[in-house]
């Protein structure tokens, strides 16, 4: 088959989608199959390879389940999840970063005071303190302010990941700022720890050789009256992986160091900056 007969095999299909009465859906469908034409035809893709290829697409399909979302890991491991946080993030020059969500959050986690620990189970980890104040992109305070936070306990896995072994309310917790747009959360410090791996995402991380580590973070999501949620992490500077995260979710401007406070706990600061809805 010549270049030309690919150039019109792909306008005839892209033809067909002329009547299509959903604009944004037009051009995302058209674009993804001008960009697979131009993959085949990159790598001269042959049929057993194809046919691989959807062999392990089925595989990522058959693995979910209500509790388990390999595509959105698949996502995640090829950098598509990141990409299109960047994408979504049309913030003001100097608003919080936001970062992946994974797979791990669970709504309606318990209420907790301000400075109360969210860490429910006995834990060998370090206690470290997170402290901060959200405000404005004008830095006013912002009272009131939601931070729903959940991170993974130092045996490495999420309450959610262990029903049998954590209680289910370990590790997460949503505080609140106080008037002056202040927040502080006590719990154990986040320590690096697998994506899973045990399914065909993961197969395709060891047979290139990569790694499934992320560096330790601590989740939030923040939610604020009159201005855009906010999804990110906090990334412990001390921690293993932050130069290789298996997910590509690190950003520089979310890595803060832990450091002894004057009350001698180990504490970090992180002020969070909202945009306006
Ligand atoms: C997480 O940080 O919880 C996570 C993100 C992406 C994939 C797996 C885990
Ligand atoms: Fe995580």
């Amino acid at each position: 088959m010549t270049d030309k007969a690919h150039a019109e095999l792909l306008e005839e299909v892209l033809s067909r989608y002329e009547q299509s009465p959903n604009p944004r859906l037009r051009e995302i469908t058209e674009a993804a199959i001008r960009h697979l034409h131009a993959f085949a035809e990159e790598v001269n893709l042959q049929r057993d390879e194809w046919f691989a290829g959807i062999q392990f697409l089925t595989a990522v399909g058959q693995m979910c389940d209500d509790r388990r979302q390999e595509f959105i890991l698949l996502s995640d491991t090829l950098g598509v999840s990141t990409l299109v946080e960047m994408l979504t993030h049309d913030g003001t020059e100097g608003s919080t970063e936001n970062t992946v969500l994974g797979p791990f959050y669970v709504a309606e986690s318990p209420r907790r005071a301000r400075g109360e620990t969210m860490l429910v189970d006995p834990d060998e980890g370090d206690r470290v303190v997170i402290r901060g104040r959200i405000t404005d992109t004008e830095g006013r305070p912002i009272a009131g302010a939601t931070l729903d936070c959940w991170q993974n306990a130092t045996a490495g896995f999420y309450a959610v990941q262990q029903p049998d072994v954590q209680s289910a309310e370990n590790l997460r917790g949503i505080y609140e700022t106080g008037a002056d747009g202040t927040y502080e959360i006590r719990t154990v410090r986040p320590v690096p720890y697998p994506v899973p791996y045990d399914g065909p995402a993961g197969d395709l991380l060891k047979v290139h050789g990569r790694g499934w580590m992320r560096p330790g973070h601590t989740h939030m999501w923040v939610r604020a009256d009159g201005y855009k949620d906010l999804i990110t992490h906090v990334f412990d500077e001390q921690s293993d992986y932050l130069h290789a995260d298996a997910v590509f979710g690190v950003r520089e401007s979310l890595i803060r160091l832990f450091e002894p406070d004057d009350n001698g706990e180990l504490a970090t600061t992180f002020d969070i900056i909202l945009d306006p809805r």
